[in-house]
Order: structure tokens, then sequence, then C-alpha cells
């Protein structure tokens, strides 16, 4: 189990976990949320791996990395902390544990999209390395631009869980 801080720890999800994904995406987005149905088939297909913070044995968030075939780039596909858990590193060991697991795919690279207007996760982003690549213009349904980030680094990942659930 990796440990994020004193009493947190970060694991693979299954599908088994998707009540609690689906709190965690309807608590943490007002736009953009993924529908339960579509977190189910990826939890099941295994594309998409995810993983799941437990802070003081409570959810307090998860991250997806999708992997398609014939690609080494490995996608930060989402990615939230719950409110009551923000600032406490959790959201930088999710990015890392999917970093790891894109190191081990051999994906040369990971790549993201984020609103222009979401500071907190940019700033995050940036502190992680990735670097902006693009900006897509009206990538989101209520027309806001998308920049899309790209970190190729290696990062160690002392203590993120090697087993992979899918
Ligand atoms: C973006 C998001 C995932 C960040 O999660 P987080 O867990 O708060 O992130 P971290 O704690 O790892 O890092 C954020 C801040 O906490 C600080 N921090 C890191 N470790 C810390 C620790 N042990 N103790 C206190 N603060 C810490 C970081 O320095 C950083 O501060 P900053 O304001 O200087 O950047 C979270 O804000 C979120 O869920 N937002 C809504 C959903 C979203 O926008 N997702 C991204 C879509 S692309």
């Amino acid at each position: 189990m990796g440990q994020v801080g004193t009493s947190s720890t970060i694991r693979p999800a299954t599908v088994s976990d998707l009540d609690i994904i689906d709190a965690i995406e309807a608590a943490s987005f007002a736009l953009d949320r993924f529908p339960r149905r579509n977190l189910r088939r990826m939890l099941i297909r295994g594309r998409t791996r995810f993983w799941l913070a437990r802070c003081k044995d409570e959810p307090a968030g998860y991250a997806g990395v999708s992997f398609r075939k014939g690609s080494r780039v490995a996608r930060l596909y989402t990615l939230a902390v719950l409110p009551g858990f923000k600032g406490q590193g959790i959201g930088v060991a999710l990015i890392e544990a999917g970093i790891v697991a894109a190191h081990r795919a051999d994906c040369r690279c990971m790549r993201l999209e984020v609103r222009g207007s979401n500071q907190p996760a940019r700033k995050l982003y940036e502190r992680l390395g990735f670097r902006l690549l693009s900006r897509l213009s009206s990538y989101y349904e209520d027309g806001e631009t998308a920049l899309r980030y790209e970190q190729s680094s290696p990062v160690t990942g002392d203590g993120v869980e090697e087993t992979d659930p899918l």
C-alpha cells in the first residue's frame, strides 16, 4: 500500500470502488463530470487504471490514467481530491501513482487536458514537471479552451503498490 503523509494510503481501484469514485466525482465537478455508466465501463474494461486515496480510513480522492494499445502516451484522464482533503499532498501522490504505472508500461510520457481557468490543478501539474504542449479551443462543452500538458520525466514512486487489479 502506498503511503501519503502519515495517515493516507493510495491503492489501485476496481469496479467494487465504483460508488466511492462516483461520489468523489459528484462532489468535485460541477461541469465535466463522468457519468456513472462511463466510470463503470472504464473500471471494467481496464484500459483506464484507477487509484483510490484514503485518509484516516475515509475515501479522499481518486485518479484515472488511460493506456491505449500501441501508444506509448499515457493520459491522466481524471483526478479529484475531496474538498476536506485538499492541500495534503494527495493529488501529487495520485498523479505519481499514475506516472509510475505509465513508466512500467513503457510509456514515454503522460499527457492531460485541463481547463485554462483551473489554477489549482495547473499549478500542481507544473510543479510536477508537466509542460504546456498546446491549447485546444472550444474543447469543453461550455466552449472553454483546454490546455494540453505533457510530462516525460520518470518519478520514483516510492511506496506505490505495484499490483495490477484489472
Ligand atoms: C487539483 C486537485 C486534484 C489537487 O489536489 P490536492 O490533493 O489538493 O493537491 P496537493 O495537496 O497534492 O497539492 C496542492 C497543494 O497542497 C500543498 N501540499 C502538498 N503536500 C502537502 C502537505 N503534506 N501538507 C500541506 N500542504 C501540502 C501543495 O504544496 C500544493 O500547494 P500549492 O497551493 O502551493 O500548489 C484538487 O484541487 C481537486 O480535486 N480539484 C477539483 C477537481 C479538479 O480540478 N481536478 C483536475 C481536473 S484536470
